[in-house]
């Protein structure tokens, strides 16, 4: 049996989000650019999608720009925001035939103007699409984004608007940038780091973490159908005893 017949297609996360890492060693192993990397992880991110719309994912979340990959050379910060732009540019048809909306977290002020435009024009074609949202994180870092929830909310209170006990972690979702879409059940961190590096600390609390040594360029369609066997192997408890998880089946 191949492994795509061996998923249970009933058990399926809601939301996977990607930690892409690894391009830049990818290339260096091929004796190229970083950039080269990079462009070569665009037929990942390609095929990532493409798999996780056929499963039927509904939430597909890729950390595609950190706050802190802004200190990464001026020459590599721009080949990433051009490869962002142009990638927008030539796979709005596929998100269009695919029924998949694009969305974004994180801070889009601070992406360059072009970027920031050719983003805007692709989540408003999309947005009437509904089988699958493909959120891309851009300028986004965990931290920012708990700060400028705390910044809102704080000034809720201020004005009145919210009292202290209204401050619940129902609340406190809600002024994330992941507000609309359900927490991931599924993380996947490719190139062999066992961190988080930033990305969606207060949304991944019970979230299942999958590292795996594959290289971002190098990670297809197998390795997404190897995530979600291992996802499926697990037994997610949210603090339970195994025997009440059992008794509930
Ligand atoms: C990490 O590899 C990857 C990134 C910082 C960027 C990811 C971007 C893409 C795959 C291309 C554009 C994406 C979209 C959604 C169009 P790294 O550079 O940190 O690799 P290293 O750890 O080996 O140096």
């Amino acid at each position: 049996m191949g492994l795509k017949e061996q998923i249970d297609l009933t058990r399926l996360p809601k939301h996977i989000a990607v930690i892409m890492d690894g391009n830049g060693r990818w290339a260096r192993k091929k004796g190229m650019m970083r950039v080269f990397g990079h462009q070569n992880g665009v037929k990942a991110v390609r095929e990532t999608v493409e798999t996780c719309a056929e499963l039927g994912i509904k939430c597909l979340t890729l950390y595609a720009f950190s706050t802190e990959n802004w200190n990464r050379p001026k020459s590599e910060v721009d080949a990433l925001m051009s490869l962002l732009i142009s990638t927008l540019r030539k796979e709005l048809h596929t998100l269009t035939e695919n029924n998949i909306r694009l969305r974004a977290i994180g801070d889009l002020s601070a992406l360059p103007p072009d970027g920031y435009r050719e983003l805007m024009e692709v989540m408003e074609q999309t947005e009437n699409n509904e089988h699958m949202d493909l959120i891309l994180a851009l300028s986004y870092s965990a931290r920012w984004e708990m700060t400028q929830a705390i910044r809102s909310i704080a000034e809720k209170a201020r004005s009145g608007e919210l009292n202290a006990e209204d401050i619940t972690e129902e609340c406190i979702s809600d002024h994330m940038n992941t507000a609309a879409y359900p927490d991931p059940e599924l993380l996947i961190r490719t190139s062999g780091e066992s961190r988080i590096s930033n990305f969606l600390l207060w949304q991944i609390a019970y979230t299942e973490l999958y590292f795996t040594p594959t290289l971002w360029p190098d990670f297809r369609k197998e390795d997404v159908y190897m995530a979600l066997l291992d996802y499926q192997k697990r037994e997610r408890r949210f603090g339970k005893t195994s025997e009440q998880i059992q008794e509930k089946r």
